[in-house]
């Protein structure tokens, strides 16, 4: 099971449901050379820090060993965040792990998924991510 959360925390990176988020400012921020008053609007995507070479090297490999222990010590908290964070942090993030893994456990014990030729995967980019075209996978039971 372990494993599996790994498993779902690499789709997590790759394919964040989530893909962005904002927030707006109450107090003056200074970042680098910007000076921003209050009442800035904020915006900014797991999608794009997720999948950013300097946090996670070689961004677009499917690697679910980055999510060791070891590694989410030592990673920073903002580059990997599917559940957001801070005071508005996804209430339900502990569900969202229990059910997610036991899912795919109990798919992938009795399922065998092979990608069907010619499909294209891609994203689009709602209010939440999702498939840009269907995706037909070959079901084979184990
Ligand atoms: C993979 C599944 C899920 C993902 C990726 C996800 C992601 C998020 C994100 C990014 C936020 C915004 C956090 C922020 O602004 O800092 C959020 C908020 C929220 N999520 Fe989730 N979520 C998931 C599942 C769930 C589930 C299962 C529930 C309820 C059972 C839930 C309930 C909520 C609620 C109520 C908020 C608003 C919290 C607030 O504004 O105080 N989420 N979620």
């Amino acid at each position: 099971m372990r494993y599996t959360q790994m498993v779902f925390a690499e789709a997590l990176r790759l394919y964040p449901p989530a893909w962005a988020m904002g927030r707006m400012s109450t107090e003056p921020v200074e970042i680098g050379p910007y000076r921003l008053p209050p009442g800035t609007h904020w915006f900014f995507s797991q999608y794009v820090l997720q999948r950013d070479a300097r946090f996670f090297p070689d961004p677009l490999r499917f690697d679910p060993l980055r999510h060791t222990e070891e590694e989410k010590v030592r990673r920073d908290k903002f580059t990997y965040f599917p559940f957001g964070g801070g005071g508005r942090q996804c209430i339900g993030e502990g569900f969202a792990w229990m059910e997610g893994v036991l899912v795919l456990a109990t798919l992938a014990q009795q399922w065998r998924m092979e990608l069907l030729p010619g499909q294209k995967v891609d994203v689009e980019e709602k209010i939440t991510l999702r498939p840009r075209y269907p995706i037909r996978v070959r079901l084979q039971r184990r």
